[in-house]
């Protein structure tokens, strides 16, 4: 299956990241030194994707912008001779071929997902949410493009999650996949039977959450457009799936990799100390800073313990 275009909805207004996103959208909150927008699509260009759909929303051009040239501040480090930060700012704009296309109204993923079809066309698609940041041997999307090759066939990235946190994720039911079904690599193949977003934990038909990556073919644009408002008065992506599941077979991929929920706090902080650690050039560094407030941290205890004991 030839994918050429990956779909990022980022009109998102990341609330629970206020105040940091009061003025700044969200994904261009940065994850060391790159911001989370640009990981998502470093992801997509590993898998061989090179084009880019942005859905964005009014006042969040600085997406687009980071996307662009910017030859004043070029010409300024190249006369400064920093080549590093020369070819860092220069990779953002090479990376891919980036297109935009607003979202109007905040009505749902769907409709942000439906807003990008002009730019699409006929073709299966890669989608997006960049706030799920994955990190692993094998790109995340990748994984998904060969599931989908291989069962030509729409596919999504799901995710075992506490049951306590059902509600915060499209959940699905899923069947067994054959022997002769099963994909390449090293994650879990399920065939998918039914989805629902944000159940309560005690209805929850599984604990098996959607994760933001998905190979949609082009059909479940029309489908969209009949999909109703649902949880939350908005019209929900795994809805749009339901129709689809109707029509033709739709996979799940428990897929290989770490994932960091970067539209919240503690898992964007997460994301950031990851990373760092993964870095040859500041890593080491960093790992020896976490070690000393670690044992600081802990020989703090231990007094504030045998001061209570005396
Ligand atoms: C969206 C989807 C949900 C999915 C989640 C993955 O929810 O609606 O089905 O499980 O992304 O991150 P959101 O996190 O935007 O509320």
């Amino acid at each position: 299956m030839k994918v050429r275009r990956a779909v990022f909805p980022v009109a998102g207004r990341g609330t629970r990241m206020l105040p940091a996103t009061k003025a700044l959208p969200k994904v261009l909150l940065p994850v060391v030194d790159r911001p989370l927008i640009q990981v998502g699509v470093e992801e997509v260009v590993a898998a061989g994707v090179n084009e880019v759909v942005l859905v964005t929303a009014s006042g969040q051009q600085a997406i687009e912008d980071h996307f662009d040239a910017v030859p004043l501040l070029e010409a300024t480090l190249a006369a400064e001779r920093k080549q590093d930060l020369l070819e860092a700012v220069r990779q953002a704009t090479e990376l891919a071929t980036v297109m935009s296309v607003r979202q109007h109204e905040p009505r749902g993923l769907a409709d942000a997902v439906l807003a990008a079809a002009p730019l699409v066309g006929d073709e299966p698609f890669v989608v997006v949410l960049p706030d799920d940041m994955i990190c692993g041997a094998v790109p995340c999307t990748r994984q998904l493009l060969d599931v989908a090759t291989a069962h030509n066939a729409g596919v999504i990235a799901l995710q075992r999650v506490p049951r306590a946190e059902t509600d915060r994720y499209g959940i699905v039911a899923t069947e067994p996949v054959g022997a002769g079904e099963r994909p390449p690599g090293a994650g879990v193949l399920h065939r998918i039977v039914d989805l629902v977003e944000k159940p309560d934990p005690a209805e929850a038909p599984s604990t098996l959450a959607i994760v933001g990556r998905y190979v949609l073919p082009p059909r479940i644009f029309p489908l969209i457009e009949q999909t109703p408002p649902g949880y939350g008065g908005e019209i929900q992506l795994p809805d749009a799936l339901r129709l689809l599941l109707a029509e033709q077979p739709l996979y799940g991929y428990e897929f290989t990799g770490r994932r960091f929920d970067c539209g919240q706090l503690l898992g964007h902080l997460q994301a950031n100390v990851s990373m760092a650690l993964d870095r040859p050039d500041i890593g080491p560094a960093f790992a020896a800073f976490l070690r000393e407030t670690l044992a600081a941290m802990a020989a703090g205890n231990a007094t504030g313990a045998s001061k209570e004991q005396a």
